[in-house]
């Protein structure tokens, strides 16, 4: 069994002053059963250097270093302290047009800047109502996740796009259907597909996470709105613990 990982997203939100929702977190779960990873904006990787979890970036460049203005290399996140990498949000394929092609090539460039890259596929309503989501996630998979991708240095996240921020949670039956099929996946192309965790994400909440965390090949979760603060994510961690 791969180990477990409850995952925050906290998208474009968080100063300074958010980060002591990490010390609170930590009081409570310094002696957590599961992995626990915060993907803070990149302004607050350096401050959240000393908490007991692993920190995160939301979205890296393909390349090292160069003339892109604006734009933080899988090397500087890790150089800021992160030890994964979010990678193809379906925030950023909309917002920013990135291409399957770009997300493996952004994944390609965390691993080698030795962080973890949590690549993130799933549907709009529209392919769900045609009944094309397998096939959606089929190409997403083979398209976002490059060769030599192995167990630690990948995780996937499985999140609709409907589901995401509106309160939304796809039926246990398709999550368990949608998980099923993306193991099938891994085992067929990766030796060590088995081991590769793979999180639902999307309306993840205390009072869904247990019920989700129970369905077959749900590794954990990627939680946006309810990791911002530690009454709302404690509860999910402490889920994830006893499923
Ligand atoms: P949500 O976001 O939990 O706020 O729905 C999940 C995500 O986008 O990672």
């Amino acid at each position: 069994m791969p180990r477990k990982l409850a995952a925050g997203n906290w998208k474009m939100n968080g100063l300074r002053a958010n980060v002591k929702e990490l010390a609170t977190l930590a009081q409570r779960h310094s002696d957590a059963s599961v992995d626990i990873l915060i993907c803070v904006p990149t302004t607050l990787i350096t401050t959240c250097q000393d908490t007991l979890f692993d920190i995160g970036g939301q979205d890296c460049h393909t390349a090292e270093s160069g003339a892109h203005t604006g734009d933080i290399s899988a090397q500087m996140l890790s150089d800021a302290g992160a030890t994964y990498v979010i990678t193809g949000h379906s925030e950023r394929r909309a917002d920013h047009g990135e291409t399957d092609q770009i997300v493996a090539a952004k994944s390609a460039a965390a691993y080698a800047a030795g962080l973890t890259a949590v690549i993130c596929v799933g549907e709009t309503l529209d392919e769900r109502g045609s009944g094309t989501t397998l096939d959606i996630i089929d190409g997403q998979l083979a398209g976002s996740i490059p060769g030599g991708a192995t167990s630690d240095n990948t995780v996937i996240a499985y999140e609709p796009v409907w589901a995401i921020g509106t309160g939304k949670v796809p039926t246990l039956e398709q999550i368990a259907e949608v998980h099923a099929h993306i193991r099938a996946q891994l085992q067929a192309r990766f030796s060590d597909g088995t081991d590769m965790r793979i999180l639902y994400g999307g309306s993840v909440k205390g009072s869904n996470a247990a019920d989700i965390f129970g369905v077959p090949h749900v590794d954990g979760a990627l939680v946006g709105g309810a990791s911002l603060k530690a009454d709302d994510f404690s509860p999910i961690i402490s889920a994830l613990e006893k499923s």
